[in-house]
């Protein structure tokens, strides 16, 4: 995590004086429940002990400043654009779009962003961003909105502002995780309960595979239509409805049908998954997270050569229970559940031959779970 006393000084340097609030919003590795949550389904998210930090505090007049320590790159604009612009700033301008939509007082801001995490890795630096900076400039306004309405707006901001149509997976896990839990999260009903994990039993490791995910989204909304489409072709509102016996009886294009069976099969696991930690299974968990990575392979078709080798070399090893893409697939990371201490195998045995075959830089990292975002005022 960053430390919000440096946070404080580098917005002194960017800014010249105080910030009026600190904002953070972690990232999330879900550990199963791939590509369900826009279909109503079941996702089981962790947040993780990276994220993003915010600093900002409101100005007199109407203008919107914005610098990224990550990027080195400064926005400054005469007023908050109606219009996205095509910077890293849109998901900062569309939150506060959001925001002002229910009620926070107009106002220019200066802002200061700042992570630890990979961005644009598929751990949800976006959704980090948009909880950071939407906790730091409530707490600046004494604007007070539940963590519920919070990801909603944040999910609001991304899909219409920035024009990412992602589900709700990624901003209720950076608003509501728990340190040593899992979430689970009902995309329907938004019902959500903490999954503790079993103590000791495993690690979190995540590789970034190096590949990035350029044009992803382009894909994913791609695959959102076409399981709109699926749940056409089956009569129902959403796949959430849709059963196995379903799809064999109606006979949908192929297609559709290898869609519609990921999304079937992947919500039951996502159920079992859960019922495996409640019963401390760490082996069966890891055989359904492996399972998850072939049905996106195979059937939701969003991965690649690199994160099946990924997957493959870390499954072969004694001491990973189970490995699987995560986030919206197209290059981005892979997650793997392991036994503690295997860290050393894992780039010996994985990393760095994956790096000599794809010639790729991949990077080893572990999580932990932990707490959901969180602001502070400055006195
Ligand atoms: C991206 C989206 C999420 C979710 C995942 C896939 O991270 O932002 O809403 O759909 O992909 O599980």
């Amino acid at each position: 995590m960053i430390a919000l006393d440096q946070l404080r000084q580098r917005f002194d340097q960017a800014m010249s004086g105080r910030p009026e609030a600190l904002g953070w919003g972690p990232g999330r590795v879900n550990l199963i429940g791939g590509h369900v949550d826009y279909n109503q389904g079941l996702v089981l998210p962790i947040a993780i002990d990276k994220g993003i930090a915010t600093a900002l505090r409101r100005r007199n007049d109407k203008a919107f400043n914005v610098f990224s320590v990550d990027l080195d790159q400064r926005v400054e604009l005469a007023a908050l654009p109606t219009q996205r612009i095509g910077s890293f700033a849109d998901y900062l301008i569309g939150v506060l779009h959001e925001l002002h939509a229910l009620g926070l007082p107009q106002s220019g801001w200066d802002v200061l962003t700042w992570g630890d995490m990979p961005v644009g890795g598929g751990l949800s630096s976006s959704a980090a961003l948009e909880l950071s900076v939407a906790m730091a400039a409530c707490a600046a306004s004494g604007f007070e909105v539940d963590r519920k309405q919070l990801a909603l707006a944040c999910q609001r901001a991304e899909n219409g502002f920035v024009g990412m149509h992602c589900g709700i997976l990624d901003q209720f896990a950076s608003a509501f995780g728990l340190a040593d839990h899992a979430l689970l999260i009902d995309c329907r009903s938004l019902e959500h309960r903490n999954v503790a994990l079993p103590q000791d039993a495993f690690e979190v490791a995540v590789i970034d595979s190096g590949v990035s995910r350029k044009l992803a989204d382009s894909r994913f909304n791609q695959r959102r239509r076409e399981c709109e489409q699926a749940a056409r072709a089956l009569g129902v509102d959403s796949l959430r409805d849709a059963s196995l016996q379903m799809l064999q009886n109606a006979g949908i294009e192929p297609l559709l049908e290898r869609r519609a069976r990921h999304i079937i099969c992947e919500i039951e696991r996502v159920r079992l998954a859960v019922r495996a930690l409640e019963h401390g299974d760490v082996t069966h968990c890891g055989e359904l997270i492996s399972a998850s990575h072939s049905s996106l392979r195979d059937d939701y078709q969003v991965s690649m050569e690199q994160l099946d080798a990924l997957c493959q070399l870390a499954d072969g090893l004694s001491g990973v229970f189970g490995s699987r893409l995560v986030g919206g697939g197209f290059g981005g990371c892979t997650i793997h559940l392991t036994q503690r201490g295997i860290f050393d195998t894992l780039r010996q045995r994985v990393v760095e031959p994956y790096s000599r075959r794809f010639d790729l830089k991949a990077r080893l990292m572990q999580f932990t779970a932990a707490n959901g975002a969180f602001s502070e005022h400055c006195f």
